[in-house]
């Protein structure tokens, strides 16, 4: 595709040697009034250099450009100078016919990039707690990161997604305690997340009338590290029946993992770590336990093994990520973990500097904010949670209502009802930017005509019932190679047809944005932009109209707008229903 900021560059480059291309290319704008041209280059910044008024300098430039010759001059409707900008009009049917028939012609890889290629990039996502509920707490990590992934892979990065469980620690302990004294194997057989979470509660309640059940508890946590198989059985049991949970929902969210290697795994791999660290000298004891400091980084010390020898959270952070780096040799190391943990991040990547690997530079943490329910927060330990299988599944429920009250059109309402259902949850996920607390509400989640999920799904199928009617077969004209034979672009100049061709030539470089700054918002910002203004362009325009080639160009609008619309969709992990 042409670059037309680059191309501008190019023939201003030419005609003021004064100032570099890069600079040049700093300097153009996009004017929001479009009656200001498509690009605009201002020339307050060339008066100090050349020594005249600012007007004067881009009426002599406009003048030069405009006379000389410059085969790619065709592309522009004209090229006028206004007060101190020089601005350019781009020819709309050019435009038109360069993009729209770069887009269909790329089809599914409109957007994808070979940007990475050789490079891997680790996304560590989701990472629960084993034998706690998967609440919609966990929600954000997991989807936000399922995103980071697929912007990652379109940009031709070989990524690796790792579920870091969170299967160790005292906590196991506790709860091997609490399911002897107060458990039945048959009802965690039968519930058990729901089951092995009341004995959880019942622990914390009983343990503040008798802190004798916190010592019980971490003697039986050390029991489970020194391997006794009584232990081990448990915590094995504890752990399988929690991720036939997770999988559930993964399989409802179509989210998948390349590795669930959880903190458990690196349990036998902490030796090395104390040992890199004793060498580097920056371990030390502190009341019986081991700490690094980090009061020269401003940071509380980093506590690395209690004053019973067993290994912290943190330990564990830092054996994975040495691991990681040994078997996978990443780029980069990415961690989506909500920003309560900032400061654990910070310390350990710091720790990690310290014991003399240059790598921990390329360790990122993408934090984003809470998320809260109408009804106030959620506590694991008081029991007061809202399983994300439960709003998943209700989601579903009343998309399925909606659909029958709206006599929605679909092929097949189970399909549908799940595809929009669950699609309306992960795009109300990914709409804000990450950092920021949100509120979870139905009403926000499920509204069809609001900024939402289902609102650009059905978009999306009403471009595709569009081009149905008009018996458009993209893949059959692309097999007889007739895909944009016949199309008269400079009939597709009207203006919520030039803007909604901006919003598709825009995409590659969104995806890209999204990816740099981790930020998926950006393609759902995007895709909200570009299902809004592809019904202005259906409220405008007739687009099956007698003029064949018109029409053909039309239908090529519309197929690139659908086709854009479901790739962003697809890189935030939702579907895009044909019909609704
Ligand atoms: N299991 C942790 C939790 O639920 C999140 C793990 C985050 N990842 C990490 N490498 N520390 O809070």
């Amino acid at each position: 595709m042409k670059d037309w900021k680059e191309l501008i560059a190019d023939l201003l480059a030419k005609e003021v040697p004064e100032i570099t291309k890069e600079e040049i290319l700093a300097l153009i704008e996009t004017p929001q009034d479009s009656k200001l041209g498509d690009y605009a280059f201002p020339c307050f910044r060339l008066a100090k250099v050349l020594r005249k008024a600012p007007p004067m300098i881009a009426a002599g430039i406009a003048e030069k450009i405009n006379a000389s010759g410059a085969e790619e001059l065709a592309l522009f409707d004209k090229i006028e100078c206004v007060n101190a900008y020089v601005n350019f009009f781009l020819s709309r049917g050019a435009y038109a016919a360069e993009v729209i028939g770069e887009a269909v012609q790329s089809g599914k890889e409109f957007g994808r990039s070979d940007l990475g290629q050789g490079k891997t990039v680790i996304v560590e996502y989701s990472s629960p707690n084993i034998a706690k509920p998967f609440h919609i707490g966990h929600i954000r990590s997991t989807v936000i990161g399922n995103s980071i992934y697929k912007i990652y892979d379109a940009l031709g990065y070989n990524v690796i997604r790792i579920n870091h469980l969170g299967d160790y620690g005292t906590q196991f302990g506790k709860m091997i305690v609490a399911f002897r004294r107060w458990g039945s194997e048959e009802d965690v057989k039968r519930e058990p997340i729901k089951s092995l979470l009341s004995y959880y509660v019942k622990f914390h309640e009983e343990a503040e009338k008798d802190p004798a059940l916190e010592d019980e508890a971490r003697a039986t946590f050390t029991k489970l590290e020194n391997g006794e198989p009584e232990e081990q059985r448990l915590w094995q049991w504890f752990r399988e029946e929690s991720l036939k949970e997770f999988t559930r929902v993964y399989d409802m969210l179509g989210i998948t993992f390349d590795s669930y290697a959880g903190e458990s795994f690196y349990s036998d791999k902490m030796g090395r770590v104390l040992d890199i660290m004793k060498d580097k000298g920056i371990l030390e004891e502190s009341q019986g336990a081991q700490i690094v400091d980090l009061s020269a980084y401003d940071m509380a010390p980093a506590l690395i093994t209690k004053s019973d020898g067993s290994t912290l959270y943190i330990t564990r952070d830092i054996a994975a990520a040495l691991y990681r780096k040994e078997n996978y040799n990443f780029d980069k190391n990415i961690y989506v973990v909500a920003s309560q943990q900032n400061l654990h991040f910070q310390q350990w990547f710091k720790v990690v500097e310290l014991m003399g690997f240059d790598w921990s530079k390329e360790c990122v943490h993408i934090p984003f904010g809470l998320v809260s329910l109408e009804e106030g927060t959620m506590s694991t330990r008081h029991g007061r949670v809202v399983f994300l299988e439960d709003v998943l599944k209700r989601a579903v429920e009343k998309t399925r209502e909606i659909i029958i009250e709206k006599n929605v059109n679909t092929d097949n309402i189970d399909v549908t009802a799940k595809q929009v259902g669950i699609g309306a949850v992960v795009f109300q996920e990914l709409s804000a930017a990450r950092i920021k607390d949100y509120v979870f509400s139905w009403n926000k989640v499920l509204n069809f005509d609001g900024e939402t999920g289902p609102y650009v799904q059905y978009t999306h199928a009403r471009a595709a019932s569009v081009l149905r009617k008009a018996g458009f077969d993209a893949a059959a004209e692309k097999q007889n190679g007739t895909l944009l034979s016949g199309a008269d672009f400079s009939k597709v100049t009207g203006d919520s047809a030039m803007e909604l061709i901006r919003l598709i030539y825009k995409y590659p470089a969104v995806v890209k944005e999204a990816g740099e700054k981790y930020e998926p918002s950006v393609i759902t910002r995007h895709i909200v932009d570009m299902a809004q203004c592809f019904n202005k362009f259906y409220h405008d325009e007739h687009i099956i109209v007698e003029d064949e080639a018109e029409k053909k160009a039309k239908l090529l609008l519309t197929y690139a707008a659908k086709e854009t619309i479901a790739s962003g969709l697809g890189l935030l992990g939702i579907e895009a229903p044909e019909r609704m």
